[in-house]
């Protein structure tokens, strides 16, 4: 896909879900759960998102929704000793990595092979994409999830 295309795929998952609001507040884990259950029917080959956060934030809660929002039905835990799982079986398949113990600027990515799952056809879930430094391609779509008191904020960039 060019990058114009890309684009403008960015450009309509943005405004199904977020339409016109920069952020939605999520007053529960079954809240973010059920957000990012409903971002996720709008995710196509290739999509790569962006999670980030701060520890607990919500990030996993978040790959959890979107998981079954692309149809996988099984257990969705965070693979941060294996940086990436992989759940098949829905309607794309999903990467789910966990970067945060990734310390070394993206050798441990590119030790995994990445660009393999960045590029196979599926989408792509990354917790803590911040340490995936200049690895992250350009299209990603930045999901940040901040507390705000004993709630979340929601944002898409
Ligand atoms: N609105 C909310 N959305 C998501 N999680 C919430 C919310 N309110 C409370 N929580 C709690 O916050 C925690 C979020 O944990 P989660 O593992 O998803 O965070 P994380 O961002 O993946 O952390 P880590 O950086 O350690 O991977 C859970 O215990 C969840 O129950
Ligand atoms: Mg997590």
């Amino acid at each position: 896909m060019n990058s114009i295309l890309k684009r403008a795929r960015v450009k309509k998952m943005k405004t199904k879900l977020f339409d016109h609001l920069k952020s939605i507040k999520s007053r529960s884990p079954e809240d973010t759960f059920r957000i990012a259950e409903e971002f996720a029917a709008n995710a196509a080959p290739g999509d790569i998102i962006a999670l980030t956060g701060e520890l607990g934030a919500g990030k996993t809660v978040f790959a959890q929704g979107f998981a079954r929002g692309v149809g996988y039905e099984g257990r969705v835990t965070s693979p941060t000793f294996t940086l990436m799982n992989i759940y098949e079986g829905g309607r794309l398949t999903l990467y789910h990595f966990d970067l945060y113990r990734l310390t070394d600027g993206g050798e441990g990515l590119e030790g995994i092979g990445y660009e393999d799952f960045f590029y196979a056809g599926g989408v792509c879930l990354i917790e803590w994409a911040e340490r995936a430094g200049e690895l992250l391609p350009e299209n990603a779509v930045e999901i940040r999830i901040e507390r705000v008191d004993d709630a979340r904020v929601i944002s898409i960039k």
